[in-house]
Formats: C-alpha cells, sequence, structure tokens
C-alpha cells in the first residue's frame, strides 16, 4: 500500500520568521495525521529556522532544488550534504519552472536525483505538459519521456525512494485543476512506464502526485482516483487552515 504524500511547495515565499509563523499556525490545525505523510519545502534560507518548528511534529522538511556536486567552486549552489545537515528529508527536482526559468534539462534533472540518492535525500521529481502538448495531443508521450529520462540508470531499489509529481504546467498557478480524471490517467501512464522500466511490483511502490491549482475543495475528489497518491501543492500549502484541509482531506 502505498502511503499518500502530501507536500507543500512554498516556492520563493517567505522569510524565516514569517516560515515559522507558518508552520505554527500549520501544525494545530493538522492535529494528528494518520496514513499519510506531510512535506514542508520553504525557500533555502528558511530551512533552518523551520527544521526547529517542525521538530517533533511529524511533518518533514523538503527544499526546492539542489546542485549534483558534493562540494567544490560553484558559487551560489547548494550541495546535497549541506541540505542533510539541516535535516532536509525531501528535495523537489526538475520543477517546471526551473525548467523554464533556470534552463534546466532532463539530463541535468537525471544528476541531480542521482546525487540527491547518493546523499539519503528522497527527491520529488516533477513532470508535466504545457497548454500546446497536450492540444497537440503528444501529453503521454512526452510525460512518459521525461519520466525514463529522469529514471535512467536508477536501479530498482533506488527508484522507490522516488516520489513523482504529475504538474501539467497548465494547471501551474492558473486556477485551472486537471480534472481528476485527466490527472488520474496521466499518473496511470506514468506508473506503466515505470512498470516498463522496471517491474510491477516496482511501479506500484513509486508515490506519484498530482499538482497544479490544488485546492481544499478539489483534494478530495483527485484523491478518489486510483492511481493519485497525494498532492504538491503550491498556492495554498502559503495559508495553514488551507494546507491542514488539503492533508485532511478524508476528514
Ligand atoms: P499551484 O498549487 O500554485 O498551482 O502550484 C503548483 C506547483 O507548482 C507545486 O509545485
Amino acid at each position: 500500500m502505498r502511503v499518500p504524500i502530501v507536500a507543500g511547495n512554498w516556492k520563493m515565499h517567505k522569510l524565516p520568521d514569517e516560515a515559522v509563523a507558518l508552520c505554527q499556525a500549520l501544525i494545530p490545525r493538522l492535529g494528528e495525521f494518520h496514513n499519510r505523510e506531510v512535506v514542508v519545502c520553504p525557500p533555502f534560507t528558511a530551512l533552518a529556522s523551520v527544521a526547529k518548528a517542525l521538530e517533533g511534529t511529524g511533518v518533514a522538511l523538503g527544499a526546492q532544488n539542489v546542485f549534483h556536486e558534493p562540494s567544490g567552486a560553484y558559487t551560489g549552489e547548494i550541495a546535497p550534504p549541506m541540505l542533510k545537515a539541516l535535516g532536509v528529508k525531501y528535495v523537489i527536482l526538475g520543477h517546471s519552472e526551473r525548467r523554464q526559468y533556470f534552463g534546466e534539462t532532463d539530463e541535468l534533472v537525471n544528476k541531480k536525483i542521482k546525487a540527491a540518492l547518493e546523499h539519503g535525500l528522497k527527491p520529488i521529481v516533477c513532470v508535466g505538459e504545457t497548454l500546446e502538448q497536450r492540444e497537440a495531443g503528444i501529453t503521454e508521450s512526452f510525460v512518459k519521456g521525461q519520466v525514463e529520462a529522469a529514471f535512467s540508470g536508477i536501479l530498482a531499489d533506488d527508484a522507490k525512494q522516488l516520489v513523482v509529481a504529475y504538474e501539467p504546467i497548465w494547471a501551474i498557478g492558473t486556477g485551472k485543476t486537471a480534472t481528476s480524471q485527466q490527472a488520474n490517467q496521466v499518473i496511470a501512464v506514468i506508473r506503466k512506464a515505470l512498470e516498463s522500466l522496471y517491474d510491477g511490483a516496482t511501479a506500484a511502490a513509486i508515490r506519484i502526485q498530482y499538482g497544479g491549482s490544488v485546492k481544499a475543495d478539489n483534494m478530495a475528489e483527485l484523491m478518489q482516483q486510483p492511481e493519485i497518491d497525494g498532492a504538491l501543492v503550491g498556492g495554498a500549502s502559503l495559508d495553514a487552515e488551507s494546507f491542514a484541509r488539503i492533508v485532511r482531506y478524508d476528514d
């Protein structure tokens, strides 16, 4: 059985004090949660203070990016051991905003995934098509290609550590959610691709989230779909009440 994973991607929001205040508002609203993993991914500059605020809460800490070398002359980059030392457990990789604005390629994303795994960080790997690709009818082949590139050279045991986030780019921050059926259909294609790369048991163990305008009022419906194992939440994760309601979608 896959344990659903709900992660908040805070993107480039929240100063350290604001991030701590958000955690302090969130934790009591989450109460006790069972049978799911909850992750928050603040910006790098708030990781240390959020790590403290999350101590003993069961909420895991995630980062939004990492470089693929363990150390060296790479001005401005952050290495996997640096995240590990702050108590980071998950790292979002290959988000469409990084692909679009910072030129991240499938090859680079694959390198980052391998580096993260090597240092005990669990990657949340983002894939998803543009509106043009959806309209051209190439969503499934495009996303399948992104998944194959991301998992290239990764052994089955390591692959099980990964979480995939299917985030159609046209649904990010636009208020346009993919319908739960559309999301489920592409996620099923991703699982099939994983089955071809590995085997049925491995594919069945890998969690695949949906992301893109997830809100408290559409989460329950998304989660009713058999292939959807949680959500990667942007805007709605910046509000304690709405993120808590997303986590507690089945209350
Ligand atoms: P929104 O939830 O704001 O659409 O963002 C989704 C996202 O990009 C999460 O990584």
